[in-house]
């Protein structure tokens, strides 16, 4: 459905209630989380969920992942196991996913899943988001809410510069906390799975689990299909691992280091990661290729190099 505006909503609990009216009726609502705004969905709701795909331009192949309120509302969608207690426990609300086993009667449109048996499902521990969630009483499907491919958004603005028009509305709580999506951790196999590095780092999930996890072969064809190697792209060319700009590049810092905008001046992965998107869409606009400063992997390092290769990859 093509919307003549998108409304922009603020926080209140009137605001809310109107969002939790639209995603009722079926309509889409970009709200606000920790890492990035998402494009939320009644995931029950199978016309909605195409509604989402149909924003974004999305392969269709591509699962989402289904937002609840708290612990309680995830075991009722997914089949619970030991792992998913100590991990949910430790990091939920926050940057975290699990991928489990669906649950008979889970009333899911298969859409979300892009009908595998499993899904991914997460607490956001954004406040509003918490909110929406609590007031809306059911799962939201959210992917990010960009046009697909496309650098992720982590403010209204963003949203409203990818999507607006296409989407009822944008509840707006200012720039997100984290920045960087959530890590995603997939628990239906025997050993847990390493699916997306994000806003936890492997070694503080490896630290609770008291377990290694694997790294998801990319050759692997279930995978978390989000690993589309070219992703998060800005228009013009991106370079990495850069020490001074070329002649027509404008420079993505990290570090002591002369440039147009800095990730973190001190070196803080944490800092880096929360400025890593809005940097992308404010250097994306000043229409020239982006030269960006080794960023050490580690922590945090470990995701914000996993996007930066994706903005990098071959088109
Ligand atoms: O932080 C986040 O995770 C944000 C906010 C909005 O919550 N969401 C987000 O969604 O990044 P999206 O759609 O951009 O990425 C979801 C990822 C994709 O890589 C998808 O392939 C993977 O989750 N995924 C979803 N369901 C899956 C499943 N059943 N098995 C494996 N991977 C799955
Ligand atoms: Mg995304």
């Amino acid at each position: 459905m093509k919307h003549e505006r998108t409304v922009s909503l603020g926080t209140s609990k009137e605001a809310l209630g109107h969002a939790v009216s639209l995603l009722r009726n079926g309509d889409l609502v970009a709200f606000p989380t920790e890492t990035v705004y998402g494009l939320g969905a009644d995931a029950r709701q199978g016309e909605a969920v195409a509604q989402i795909y149909a924003a974004k331009g999305r392969p269709s192949f591509n699962p989402l992942i289904a937002h609840v309120a708290s612990i309680d509302d995830a075991k009722q969608l997914v089949r619970w196991n030991d792992r998913a207690e100590v991990l949910a426990s430790a990091f939920w609300p926050g940057p975290l996913t699990l991928v489990l086993p669906l649950r008979d009667g889970h009333g899911i449109s298969s859409l979300v899943t892009a009908g595998l048996d499993t899904l991914a499902v997460r607490v956001p521990g954004n406040e509003t988001a918490q909110k929406l969630l609590n007031a809306f009483g059911g799962p939201v499907a959210a992917p990010s809410a960009n046009p697909s491919g496309k650098i992720s958004p982590t403010s209204a603005q963003h949203v409203l510069d990818g999507l607006g028009g296409s989407i009822a509305a944008v509840v707006d709580d200012g720039p997100c906390e984290v920045g960087l999506e959530s890590t995603i951790v997939g628990l239906f196999g025997p050993h847990p799975m390493l699916l997306r590095p994000g806003g936890v780092s492997k070694r503080d999930i490896e630290t609770v689990l008291g377990e290694t996890l694997q790294r998801q072969s990319t050759e692997g064809s279930i995978t978390a299909p989000g690993q589309l190697l070219s992703h998060y792209a800005p228009n013009e060319r991106v370079r990495l691992n850069a020490t001074e700009p070329r002649a027509d590049e404008v420079m993505l810092g990290f570090g002591t280091v002369n440039c147009d905008l800095n990730l973190s001046q001190s070196g803080d992965l944490k800092e880096a990661a929360a400025n890593l998107f809005d940097y992308l869409h404010r250097l994306n606009a000043m229409h020239a290729p982006i030269a960006v400063s080794p960023i050490p992997e580690t922590g945090l390092g470990v995701a914000i190099n996993d996007r930066l290769r994706r903005a990098a990859a071959p088109r």
